[in-house]
């Protein structure tokens, strides 16, 4: 199913064609249930953080504080693909208090915060734009054996990002990894309406084109 030409669109059309239904959404990827209800597929468009969050996660699996994660592909175009174990929402405040707790890198996290600010720095040396952590309180969930685990720390400062001059966006980030970045969901931030979507699209078909010139 994902070969080096499958984008977001053909994960999600398979994995809905095999009975997975829609969980959840942020602003970056939508999320799919199995339908044996044990498993969720993060599916973003446009992603340049998931390799770092799946680093993280594969570093980190020992200490049992992030999600088993069974897979991790990049889809063609920029997006990405994570196979997680199924995960249920908390409550803020003890959301709040796992954040905290790895800010100030409490003894029961201190392995976890360790990785995470290693592959933090990582992606932050390497992408052109990377936010600080991402402290929301739907990025910590439960799992089905009780334990509470942290998901979805790093995203790529969609303000500033989004916010830059489409050539600069266009030179710092090679179209085959930004070709659906007018296509993520939005679903916290948003909406973002179509019509601006649409322009920046153009902006950054412009500036591919005067590129190439
Ligand atoms: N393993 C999971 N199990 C259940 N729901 C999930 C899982 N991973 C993500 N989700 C849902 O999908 C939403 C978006 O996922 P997330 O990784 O936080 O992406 P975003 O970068 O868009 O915030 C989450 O807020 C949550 O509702
Ligand atoms: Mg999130």
């Amino acid at each position: 199913m994902t070969d080096s030409q499958t984008d977001h669109r053909d994960v999600e059309r398979s994995l809905r064609a095999a009975g997975w239904t829609p969980c959840g959404a942020g602003d970056w990827a939508i999320a799919l249930r199995s339908p044996d209800g044990r498993t969720a597929a993060r599916i973003s468009p446009f992603d340049p953080t998931g390799p770092y969050t799946a680093g993280l996660y594969r570093d980190a699996a020992a200490t049992r504080q992030v999600p088993e994660l069974h897979e991790h592909r990049r889809l063609a175009g920029g997006g990405d693909l994570q196979i997680l174990e199924w995960l249920h929402p908390v409550a803020q405040g003890e959301a709040a208090a796992f954040h905290d707790a790895i800010g100030r890198r409490a003894p029961e996290v201190a392995e976890l915060t360790d990785l995470v600010r290693r592959w933090h720095a990582r992606a932050r040396a390497e992408l052109p734009w990377c936010g600080p952590l991402d402290t929301n309180p739907a990025n910590v969930m439960r799992a089905a054996d009780g334990r509470l685990v942290v998901i979805d720390l790093f995203y790529a400062d969609g303000p500033n990002l989004y916010a830059a001059d489409p050539r600069r966006i266009a030179a710092l980030i090679p179209e085959p990894e930004r070709r659906f970045m007018t296509e993520i969901p939005a679903a916290a931030s948003g909406p973002w309406e179509e019509h601006e979507r649409e322009a920046l699209r153009r902006a950054l078909a412009a500036a591919d084109a005067g590129q190439a010139g």
